[in-house]
């Protein structure tokens, strides 16, 4: 019996330092089945007992179940503390240093198309004017036919054409036959820009690109004059190029206004005081009314169409109008604001 003792006493301390180098709980599990396992050493003393005198046997079963007991309590406790322990190392090693500094986040900006998009019809947007947009895809009818522009008209030169579906189907050329699309939908007084982009079959340059943008103006009511339309551009020319600027008008032509005007702003502050054009304009042609159903001895009207990138151009010394739509990002950066 005391032999017995000893053994499992044996049994016991060297299970209790195996117990305390297991510092994983891979190793924690091999323990178990190496001492408390089915085939453990403790189960295997429980079942050597039968090899004992009997009189020995309640003892020897008595301190190899407290043994095991003892295993047990101890196992548990380990277990605790691995688990405590892998969690102090887990939160140690995944600690969130928030004294690194952020990543800064991207900041996007507008185009400077869409700022002097912004400008222009919001000037007009404060004069009364509606903003409409029309369809870039247009027809030939819209695009040169209710503009007074017959096909074989020498005046088509003036714009040649990108098509989608000939003869009929174009990219438009202007901005030009919203003026028809929008008397055709509304009776007078009208008074809307249109911005939008616009398509010519162009060999490209410093001034020239295929797709561009424009601003078209429309005003129709009864007793508009030349006056006004004086009036409203240079109240435009002033707003957009500071009060310092002089304004010109010098006949030209378009079919689709007579009068027709080129535009032009002169200010010491851009090209020493050199004159600059900057939009074609006229009263709308009296056939042009008609057609769109507006009757032209009741009403009169004046219309006026402006490239707001030559704008930007003049307005932000940018000397290449391909920077525009080449996106590079050296150039668009320069207007954040
Ligand atoms: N549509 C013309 C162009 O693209 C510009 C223009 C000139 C528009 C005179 C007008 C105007 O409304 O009255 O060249």
């Amino acid at each position: 019996m005391e032999e017995w003792r000893t053994n499992v006493e044996a049994l016991q301390a060297r299970a209790l330092d195996e117990l305390r180098a297991a510092s994983e709980p891979e190793a924690l599990e091999r323990w178990r089945v190496t001492y408390l396992g089915r085939r453990g050493a403790l189960t295997e003393a429980l079942r050597g007992l039968s090899a004992l005198p009997v009189e020995a046997r309640p003892a020897a079963g008595q301190a190899t179940n407290e043994a095991k007991r003892r295993l047990e309590a101890a196992a548990g406790r380990r277990e605790v503390e691995l688990r405590d322990q892998s969690l102090t190392r887990a939160i140690d090693d995944e600690r969130l240093d928030v004294s690194l500094p952020g990543r800064p986040p991207v900041r996007g900006g507008l185009h400077p198309t869409t700022i002097i998009l912004r400008e222009i019809t919001g000037f007009f947007q404060r004069l009364g004017y509606q903003v409409v947009e029309g369809p870039e895809v247009e027809l030939d009818h819209y695009n040169f036919e209710m503009l007074n522009i017959p096909a074989g008209h020498p005046a088509r030169d003036m714009f040649d054409t990108l098509y989608v579906a000939p003869p009929e189907v174009l990219m438009r050329t202007h901005t030009s036959p919203m003026q028809a699309r929008v008397m055709e939908s509304t009776r007078p007084p009208v008074r809307v820009v249109v911005p939008g982009r616009c398509y010519r079959y162009e060999a490209q340059d410093a001034t020239h690109e295929w797709m561009f943008y424009q601003v078209e103006g429309l005003a129709v009511d009864e007793g508009i004059t030349m006056a006004d339309l004086k009036g409203t551009l240079a109240a435009f020319a002033r707003h957009v190029f500071g009060s310092r600027v002089k304004t010109r008008f010098r006949c030209d032509y378009f079919p689709f206004v007579e009068p027709g005007v080129d535009f032009s702003i002169s200010t010491p502050d851009l090209r020493d005081g050199a004159w600059l054009e900057i939009l074609g304009a006229g009263m709308v042609h009296p056939r042009v009314l008609r057609m769109a159903g507006y009757e032209p001895d009741r009403y009169t009207g004046f219309a006026f169409g402006m490239g707001p990138e030559r704008i930007a151009m003049l307005k932000y010394g940018i000397s290449d109008i391909r920077l525009f739509y080449g996106n590079d990002l050296r150039f668009l950066e320069q207007f954040l604001s």
